[in-house]
């Protein structure tokens, strides 16, 4: 039997969050503190299946507030940090970046400075085992032209809000690690999808839009490339790391499934109109519409995960074509959960972009 681990995920109501915390107690001697502030990005649905397993527990937090982190890290006593609450749509960024200054910058700095402060306070043993995971995204190296691969050495260079304060909160974790000794790891991953994915995201949005016959927006040329990454294989990526990698490391994590955003698009229409037509749209390829670009839109991530698959392991399980068709499915047969965000910020943004009823 594994030493009993108690796990702290801040972000645990949200996408890539709810699939951590729904893969951390596959494990009987796991423990979970859910931390969130269940922002329009959340949502408790994506974690029906554990609210009665008496391993897991939610407090409602803001990781800007000191005192409530405090008090979170005083009565749970985590062994590890998963930190991921964060503002993650880069859209939102360039409209209202504050949110992403305050949450992304000051509030991981926060989780910083209260796990320094509790790390000082436990045993030489606890010490040992203690560790803090910062979860970051691959946005942090910037553009890549046609060729090459984001390596962990590979220089910072943000170009959106979101990627600059990731970029900003990636330092500060580092910092904590070198100055004060702090057991923190990094990684930084590339484009996940899957189930739960809040639907202002390219794969939900495309797939709820070409559903129900609504035009479907590509930036630019769409000729931008993403790598993705199912996100159960992601969730698998952190635990693995935060268990076994080096204390200071950066852990690069991708799918290897690079594909331009039209390409990605038309993919799902043609899933969609297979496996269930529309009575009017014969082609829901009819449907894209190319709209202006997103300003300073990084045209292509790569990222080269054989050092972390080395190291650890870890290798993604599921390919993009049958991931793909995996997160179609469940967006086709999850109406609950549509439903819970079709009456708030879902349904206003929608109205918003798409004169939506
Ligand atoms: P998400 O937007 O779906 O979820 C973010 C969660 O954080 C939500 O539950 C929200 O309520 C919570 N949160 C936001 N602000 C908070 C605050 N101040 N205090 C407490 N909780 C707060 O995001 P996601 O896509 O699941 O991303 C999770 C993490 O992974 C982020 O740090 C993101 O930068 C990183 N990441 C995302 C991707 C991706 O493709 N989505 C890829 C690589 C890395
Ligand atoms: O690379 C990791 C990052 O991936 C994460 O850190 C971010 O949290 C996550 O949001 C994601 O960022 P992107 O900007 O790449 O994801 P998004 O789904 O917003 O867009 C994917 C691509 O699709 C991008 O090139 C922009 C394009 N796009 C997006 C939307 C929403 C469109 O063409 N049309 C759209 O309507």
């Amino acid at each position: 039997m594994n030493s009993p681990r108690r796990v702290l995920v801040t972000g645990g109501a949200g996408f890539i969050g709810s699939s951590v915390v729904r893969h951390l107690l596959e494990d009987p001697d796991v423990e979970v503190l859910n931390f969130d502030s269940l922002t329009y990005a959340a949502n408790l649905l994506s974690l029906q299946c554990c609210a009665d397993n008496p391993h897991y527990r939610f407090q409602r937090g803001d990781i800007c507030d000191l005192e409530a982190v405090q008090q979170a890290f005083t009565e749970f006593h985590p062994t590890h940090i998963l930190h991921l609450a964060a503002e993650s749509h880069v859209d939102r960024s360039l409209t209202g970046p504050e949110a992403f200054i305050k949450t992304n910058v000051l509030g991981t700095g926060v989780m910083l400075q209260v796990a320094r402060d509790y790390f000082d306070r436990l045993s030489s043993e606890e010490r040992e085992n203690f560790r803090f995971l910062h979860v970051s995204t691959d946005e942090v190296f910037g553009s890549l032209g046609d060729e090459g691969q984001f390596q962990p050495d590979t220089p910072y260079d943000p170009s959106s809000p979101y990627s600059a304060s990731k970029a900003g909160s990636d330092h500060l974790v580092r910092a904590w690690g070198r100055s004060f000794g702090l057991p923190v790891l990094i990684t930084n991953c590339s484009n996940n999808y899957g189930p739960c994915q809040f639907p202002e995201k390219l794969i939900p949005l495309m797939i709820l839009n070409a559903k129900e016959g609504i035009k479907l927006p590509v930036y630019g040329k769409g000729d931008n490339v993403r790598d993705w990454l199912y996100v159960e294989d992601h969730a698998r990526a952190i635990w693995s790391v935060a268990q076994n990698g080096k204390v200071g490391g950066t852990y690069l994590v991708g799918g290897e499934e690079e594909h331009t955003n039209l390409d990605v698009v038309e993919t799902i229409c043609n899933i969609l109109d297979e496996e269930i037509p529309h009575a009017e749209i014969k082609d829901r390829k009819s449907l894209i519409e190319f709209v202006t670009d997103r300003p300073g839109h990084d045209f292509r991530y790569a990222i080269d995960s054989s050092a972390t698959c080395k190291e650890l392991g870890w290798a993604p399980q599921e390919s993009f074509e049958t991931g793909l068709r995996r997160t179609i499915r469940w967006y086709l047969e999850n109406d609950a959960w549509l439903e819970s965000i079709r009456s708030g910020a879902y349904r206003e943004w929608m109205e918003e972009n798409y004169a939506w009823r």
